[in-house]
């Protein structure tokens, strides 16, 4: 476990939750397929004091002094992720993935342009313009869908709408797409109205990079990505510009650079810049490949044990890092916050989601969505997958009889009674025995 005997000290309370929590991520298994483990040498990079630093502007073209440093920093994690991913232009200062999508509608659109995302409950992101989202509301957005039954992006209607509705920017990427995503045809559709085409690859980044998933550098304009998810590295984000965007748009690069400063942010957080730097010096080894080939491996492994417990999956397979499970015939609509609950009260963290055609609701979903990059830092494989397989099928057992009401008033009691009686029930606490077991054999910093 990290020492914080420092902050014990300094902060005893800040600590004790701190401790608590490098506990909760030790003895479990993190399943949500947006999270990951980072080395220790990129959090040692985060905690430098390259978090006392102003910088705004970008290298050589500061507005404060003593960026001599700085400038050398951000310059080799813009050189390392333009060889990694193959691309002409990089910004490495976006604070997260939101602001960094939010920064490509700036450099591409104007207020009230058209738009085109995939519907957030179809597996797309909040930033792709999903009403309740500033992207929704500044712009004019159109969703296009999943067909229902296979999961798959529905082209006949996505084209229709494009012909339609003439968007300016069109997304590609999303946050719950178990398929790999058609880059080469989305790029032609996105050609019928000479639209800018945004592959938004926070989720499969690190896969791209293993070659376990195509790279959309050769088809789309734009390409942004979070930089914690499979490319294992501090929380921030990355925009790219392609040599296709360049060509579309000289000036693309300079537009993206405006939209993050000064359009949006100030100073970028130079200790985030370091420490992507590290991760993207790791995912340049041959480990990171063996490592991306795995997390897939793992992903399929686990999709052939669940439909062998007997459960239903979105399109019953992967083809990337993370699968949706369809809860209908396990607890009917809106189930998942069932089988969340359940699943941490056994050790093993995962998140409710919509699945395609969502009977329910974004807050009450009908499925659960589990991802393997966190549990392949920690180096399992094949084998504890299927064993993992076998634990969430039992835990969720455990609570079969649970069904949400119909009645949104009756809600909040009956799902109160649900938590006090499954936080003691025995069968999850048992399974939580063994996942502590289990799990104390995979360091979280395995590699
Ligand atoms: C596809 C996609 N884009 C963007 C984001 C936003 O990233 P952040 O949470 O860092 O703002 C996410 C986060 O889950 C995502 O899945």
């Amino acid at each position: 476990m990290k020492n914080v005997n420092n902050l014990k000290k300094a902060d005893k309370e800040i600590a004790f939750w701190l401790e608590k929590e490098t506990k909760r991520q030790i003895e479990g298994l993190e399943m949500i397929p947006s999270e990951n483990y980072v080395s220790d040498v990129v959090m040692e990079a985060m905690g430098s004091i390259l978090t006392n630093k102003y910088s705004e502007g970008f290298p050589k073209k500061r507005y404060y002094g003593g960026n001599d440093n700085i400038d050398e920093i951000e310059i080799i994690a813009q050189k390392r992720a333009k060889k990694l991913f193959g691309v002409e232009h990089v910004n490495v200062q976006p604070y997260s993935g939101s602001p960094a999508n939010l920064a490509v509608y700036l450099a591409t659109c104007k207020p009230g342009d058209t738009i085109m995302g995939l519907d957030l409950t179809d597996g797309g992101h909040l930033t792709h313009g999903w009403k309740v989202s500033a992207t929704g509301i500044f712009y004019k957005s159109i969703m296009y869908h999943v067909d229902h039954k296979t999961g798959k992006i529905d082209f006949e209607e996505l084209e229709k709408l494009v012909r339609e509705h003439k968007p300016k920017l069109i997304w590609v990427g999303a946050t719950a797409y178990v398929y790999e995503f058609p880059f080469e045809k989305l790029a032609r559709i996105a050609d019928i109205s000479d639209a800018y085409l945004a592959a938004d690859i926070a989720h499969v980044a690190g896969l791209v990079i293993a070659g376990a998933h195509i790279s959309p550098a050769k088809y789309a304009h734009i390409i942004t990505t979070t930089t914690h998810k499979t490319l294992r590295g501090p929380r921030g984000a990355m925009i790219m510009v392609t040599k296709k965007g360049l060509k579309k748009d000289p000036e693309l690069a300079d537009k993206v650079d405006r939209a993050v400063f000064p359009g949006l942010q100030g100073g970028p957080h130079d200790h985030t810049t370091a420490a992507i730097a590290v991760a993207l010096l790791e995912a340049s080894k041959p480990s990171f490949k063996k490592y991306g080939r795995q997390i897939k491996t793992n992903a399929k492994t686990l999709v052939k044990q669940l439909m062998k417990e007997g459960l239903k999956l979105v399109g019953n397979t992967t083809e990337n890092h993370l699968l949706l499970v369809d809860l209908t015939p396990f607890f009917g609509p809106g189930g998942g916050f069932f089988a969340q609950y359940a699943l941490d009260t056994a050790g093993i963290t995962v998140n409710k989601n919509t699945i395609p055609g969502e009977p329910s609701s974004p807050f009450y979903p009908s499925g659960i969505r589990l991802g393997t990059p966190a549990l392949t830092t920690r180096g399992m494989k094949e084998m504890e997958m299927k064993k993992i397989g076998h634990w969430i099928y039992q835990s969720l057992i455990a609570v079969r009889e649970y069904k949400l009401p119909d009645k949104k008033e009756d809600r909040k009691k009956y799902l109160e009674n649900f938590r006090n009686k499954v936080h003691k029930n025995s069968k999850l606490l048992a399974i939580k025995k063994e996942v502590k077991k289990f799990a104390s054999k995979f360091p979280i910093f395995a590699w």
